[in-house]
């Protein structure tokens, strides 16, 4: 088999750097070692920076995300009892972000990529990229029980952290800068609508808690004649911070919602948490990891396959989308220009912008997460970070800046 561009793996990098591709009448091919309905099923992030959500609409795979993401203003910061709004808008001239999950992004390039895009193979496992520094990159792989190679102009490794195209690049070559925390989160759906309309992040004593939510869909009324189910509401997504290694099956529902209800306390007598039927429990470990370079000869790396994010900023998603973008535009603008700066560029370009993601998932994660080992003076650190936030317009600007994100192309 023979593409210009190989792509490895099937999540949100892969899909869109298919379809950006493809748009520009370029051909790839994407080989995704899990099955179509494991990756719609895979329950992840889902809150869209406005330059995800406008990189999307550009590649026309935006037409649901309008229709049922929910466009978000502000985020709640949740403390010492206390409530405070961060107000995007008002501090970024004019940004938001939009809560639209992952699973349902990746859904969406699925079916345009089926319908009108070049091969996309399930079930086809990348076994190893070889000769990266040469003309014709070639991932051997996997498919229906038989060992085939795809040889390429470009290959593409968005197979996520688990992925194998990293290791071909050589030990000499690669820096690895990792941090592990001793806590992960556990992970809520719950059908109930959100206890509030905008996310609360909450440091508590006890630990983290953040409330989100997802999109939902209620049957359409009998009359509507229409068989499209119209977007009348959301869930409840929620998550806590849970000691390392806790196995999901260990917390009742009730007890979730108590932890919730403790972590969320505030004076404000207004506040209530709905509960309601907990449908998926899991758990997901934290850490932040870049792989440095992004790129190795005619390998490249994007997505969580060169670096990961805690989710607290609810940068990964984004940062995939940034690195694809990226790359999309530099083979583009080598092939209609003749210009390879860009492609030259391409690891610096992005970690760019990575390190400021990492810099500020850090940030938030150890502001709001308590540690096990955490000492009074810790907790008060935290406590001053957070009011400094509430009470300095240029922490909290900082702080809006960073989630809503920076436009991509102040990056280029
Ligand atoms: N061969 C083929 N496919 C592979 C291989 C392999 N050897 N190894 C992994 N994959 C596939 C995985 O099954 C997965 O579908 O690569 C895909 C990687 O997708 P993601 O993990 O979603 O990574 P990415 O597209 O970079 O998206 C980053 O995902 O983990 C979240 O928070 C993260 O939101 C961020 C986003
Ligand atoms: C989510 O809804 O899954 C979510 C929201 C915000 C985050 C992380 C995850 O920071």
């Amino acid at each position: 088999m023979r593409t210009t561009v190989g792509i490895i793996g099937a999540g949100p990098a892969g899909l869109l750097l298919a379809r950006l591709l493809h748009n520009a009448g370029i051909a790839s091919v994407v080989l995704e070692s899990r099955d179509r309905a494991y990756v719609e099923r895979r329950q992840r992030a889902g809150i869209l920076e406005q330059g995800t959500v406008d990189v999307l609409r550009e590649a026309g795979a935006g037409a649901r995300m309008d229709r049922e993401g929910l466009p978000h203003d502000g985020i709640e910061l949740r403390f010492a009892r206390r409530r405070h709004r961060v107000d995007f808008p008002a501090l970024t001239g004019g940004r938001s972000v939009t809560v639209y999950a992952q699973t349902e992004v990746c859904k969406d390039l699925i079916a345009l990529q089926l319908a009108e895009g070049g091969p996309l193979l399930f079930e086809a496992e990348a076994l190893a990229v070889e000769g990266a520094e040469s003309e014709n990159p070639r991932v051997r792989f996997s498919h229906q029980g038989r060992e085939d190679t795809l040889v390429c102009d470009y290959v593409v490794g968005c197979d996520g952290f688990w992925g194998v195209a990293r290791t071909a690049v050589p030990e000499h070559v690669s820096r690895v800068f990792e941090r592990t925390y001793p806590y992960g989160w556990l992970g809520i759906l719950a059908d109930v609508p959100p206890s509030h309309d905008e996310l609360v992040y909450a440091r508590h004593d006890r630990g983290f808690a953040l409330l989100s939510m997802r999109p939902a869909r209620l049957p359409p009324p009998p009359f509507q004649g229409s068989r499209s189910a119209p977007l009348l509401s959301a869930v409840t997504r929620a998550y806590l911070q849970v000691p390392d290694g806790t196995d999901p099956g260990d917390w009742s529902d009730d007890e979730i919602w108590d932890e919730l209800d403790r972590r969320l306390e505030t004076d404000d007598p207004a506040w209530t948490l709905r509960r309601g039927p907990v449908t998926t429990k899991s758990v997901t470990p934290m850490r932040s990891y870049v792989h440095e370079p992004m790129r190795h000869g005619r390998l490249f790396l994007a997505g969580d396959a060169a670096h990961i994010v805690p989710p607290t900023g609810a940068k990964g998603l984004n940062l995939a989308v940034g690195d694809v973008a990226t790359f999309a535009r530099a083979l583009i603008a080598y092939r209609e220009k003749g210009d390879a700066s860009r492609l030259d560029t391409y690891s610096a370009d992005c970690l760019r912008r990575v390190w400021q993601a990492e810099r500020f998932s850090y940030a938030m994660t150890t502001m709001l997460h308590r540690a096990p080992d955490a000492t009074p003076f810790d907790d008060r650190i935290q406590l001053a970070r957070l009011d400094r936030i509430t009470t300095a317009r240029s922490a909290e600007t900082d702080l809006a800046e960073a989630y809503t994100g920076f436009p991509l192309d102040q990056q280029d």
